[in-house]
């Protein structure tokens, strides 16, 4: 399952908007193209949003004709802004697009052509990174699970939030791979529902035995005790472990605690965002109201109703059982030991 695909000088996206009915890829040629499939959510979930647009960032490379390297660096900051105009929560986006500008930065020596190929090459890497990445959050997060365990899921944080493999569905297929027996309790997820279609769709694909429910029986599984591990993915962290996911993870994250329940977020360490102390600076995304007045395009609220959107919410991090990352599981408290792992893998 490639969400994302680089065929010589076009980026290939799953539409994820028409999934799991059709399977369709769109093909941007342009950093706009990518700029519109990211607001648009062709592509979505954190990592995936960031190989994106360092894809774009090369796109944008591309359209720059000439051969002054200033002017060349002018027309890429051009273009990054464009990118980062897109979406304001996932901290992948703006981590990839500053990593692709570096690039540029520190070869301001070279011909504009060879800085076009070292940033392809960039934005190759950081593909191949990401599956890497997600393995190992696999590989750590799996030894937190039981045989047998149950886990429920919010949103699609699988293979197709990702460039592969997942961060939360990785955790999942790490421990299947381990020979563990998991099945999955996926969330619906409400509005734009990447539970029901992208997270079921993807672990049905797999022969991974998954149940889907709205959001709102969360809280009737747990209390049942069926429920093992709460395992979710994130857009951003703060330095004191407040973790930004899409909207309903606070509600997962208090229910879980009320129910003794753990509660785990699965991460790279690009989605650490150590610039800010808390989530209470973390930027929260207003999406369109048709998401939420309309289902499958077909209208469900009466017109004109007042109507909500904020696309994520987050978790203090008082609700966290552990961050599960690709450089191991940070347990509280997070202030120090996340600064503490990043230093260390530095
Ligand atoms: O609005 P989306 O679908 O981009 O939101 C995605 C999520 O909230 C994911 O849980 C998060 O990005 C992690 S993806 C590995």
């Amino acid at each position: 399952m490639r969400p994302i695909e680089w065929k010589n000088d076009r980026l290939c996206l799953l539409d994820q908007t028409l999934l799991p009915h059709q399977k369709k890829y769109v093909e941007c040629y342009t950093y706009s193209d990518v700029a519109r499939a990211i607001k648009e959510m062709i592509v979505r979930g954190a990592p995936a949003i960031g190989v994106s647009a360092a894809y774009g960032m090369v796109l944008g490379a591309a359209e720059y004709k000439g051969d002054d390297v200033e002017g060349f660096i002018k027309h890429l900051e051009k273009v990054s802004e464009l990118l980062k105009d897109t979406r304001p929560t996932a901290v992948n986006l703006f981590w990839a697009i500053e990593r692709m500008l570096k690039v540029a930065y520190d070869n301001r020596q070279a011909s504009v052509e060879d800085i076009k190929d070292l940033l392809l090459k960039e934005a190759d890497r950081m593909a191949q990174e990401d599956v890497e990445t997600n393995r190992r959050i696999g590989y750590f997060g799996q030894q937190l699970l039981q045989d047998g365990a149950v886990v429920l899921t919010h949103c699609n944080a699988g293979a197709l939030a990702t460039v592969g493999y997942g961060t939360a569905l990785g955790v999942i297929r790490a421990a299947r791979e381990a020979g563990k027996n998991i099945s999955v309790y996926a969330d619906e997820t409400r509005p734009y529902l990447q539970g029901a279609r992208l997270t079921a769709w993807e672990l049905m694909e797999e022969g991974i035995p998954v149940t889907l429910i709205t959001d709102s029986m969360a809280g009737y599984f747990m209390k049942k005790g069926i429920i093992s591990a709460v395992i979710v993915g994130a857009d951003r962290i703060a330095a004191n472990g407040d973790v930004a996911n899409k909207i309903g993870t606070y509600t997962l994250a208090v229910l879980a605690k009320e129910n003794r329940v753990p509660f785990y977020v699965a991460a790279p360490l690009s989605t650490l965002d150590l610039s800010i102390e808390s989530g209470d600076d973390i930027p929260i995304e207003e999406r369109d109201e048709r998401e939420v007045t309309h289902i499958g395009g077909v209208r469900i609220a009466p017109y004109g109703v007042k109507v909500a959107n904020p696309a994520f919410d987050v978790t203090p991090n008082q609700y966290v059982t552990a961050i599960i990352t690709d450089a191991g599981v940070v347990y509280p408290p997070y202030k120090q030991n996340l600064q503490k792992l990043v230093n260390k893998v530095d």
